[in-house]
């Protein structure tokens, strides 16, 4: 029987989910379908009950909801517990368990390693932002032996974001942008809104180190980062793309324990574009 999976948020039409986990389910021979659905703002949890009381095996959670999923999940892992937040529900087969997990931070660290080829061990690496999005990806940049910085527009979220797992991994700084002024990095991410609003963040033109990788989390358009990035040499420039297709495998992978090909998805979406 067709095992079912959703991705949940609100709006979600915009969603490439459903479009990349059919293409892991070809690719994979598994045999599941898996559905975009808008949760109403005030019903994010009895939706999910919904699915699960149909049979549903887990579902991907998006923008406004991985806050309400963590706190909906009842075991969470190390990674959700970092981010403060869940993307991914897996609803055990023999109980109530809700088993929640964040692949977010797998993601960007795959793409970073494994399909743009740069190193993080020992490197230093600009995380600018400390909204939902930084949270997510934080603790696993400095567990990838990243030197971390972290820079805010509002230097106290910075703060509280590199204090909220320092006793596992201290960051190298946190604060503002303006502390980052003569300083350079050897990867500089974007983990701001501010490409959304079509904003620049005022960064140093001297932030990139020589060779330097300049990735913006956000996908889909050349954002204001991307454009100053290439003009200031960042010898490589990425959008989020590839870390959507990473963090999709991963969910895959704790649904299905199985790992698929994710280049090829890549590709594919790239084409679409
Ligand atoms: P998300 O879940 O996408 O991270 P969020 O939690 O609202 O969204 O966080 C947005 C992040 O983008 C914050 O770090 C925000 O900076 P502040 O904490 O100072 O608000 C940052 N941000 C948004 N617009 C920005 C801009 N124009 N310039 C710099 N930073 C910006």
């Amino acid at each position: 029987m067709t095992d079912r999976y959703a991705v949940i948020g609100n709006p979600i039409s915009h969603s490439k989910s459903p479009l990349i986990h059919t293409m892991f389910a070809r690719q994979t021979r598994e045999d599941i379908s898996y559905e975009a659905i808008e949760a109403p703002l005030d019903g994010f949890a009895a939706r999910v009950m919904a699915l699960r009381g149909k049979g549903y095996k887990g579902c991907n959670v998006t923008v406004p909801f991985k806050f309400e999923a963590f706190n909906l999940a009842t075991q969470r892992s190390a990674q959700a517990e970092a981010a403060q937040a869940v993307n991914t529900l897996q609803f055990s087969p023999d109980g109530d368990a809700i088993l929640g997990d964040n692949t977010d931070g797998t993601g960007l660290i795959r793409d970073i390693r494994s399909n743009l080829g740069f190193v993080l061990h020992n490197k230093r690496v600009l995380l600018i932002g400390a909204g939902g999005a930084a949270y997510g990806v934080a603790l696993p940049l400095a567990e990838a032996g990243a030197k971390l910085t972290i820079a805010n527009r509002t230097a106290d979220k910075a703060r509280t974001l590199a204090a909220s797992f320092s006793s596992l991994r201290p960051v190298v700084s946190s604060g503002s942008l303006d502390d980052i002024a003569d300083r350079q990095f050897d990867v500089v991410i974007n983990a701001t809104s501010a490409g959304l609003s079509g904003d620049r963040i005022p960064l140093p033109p001297t932030v990139f180190a020589s060779g330097a990788l300049a990735y913006d989390m956000m996908y889909g358009r050349e954002t204001p980062f991307m454009k100053f990035s290439r003009a200031q040499g960042a010898a490589r420039v990425a959008d989020g793309l590839g870390m959507l297709v990473e963090q999709a495998a991963e969910s895959f992978f704790i649904w299905r324990g199985i790992r698929p090909e994710t280049a090829p998805v890549i590709e594919a979406l790239r084409k679409f574009q």
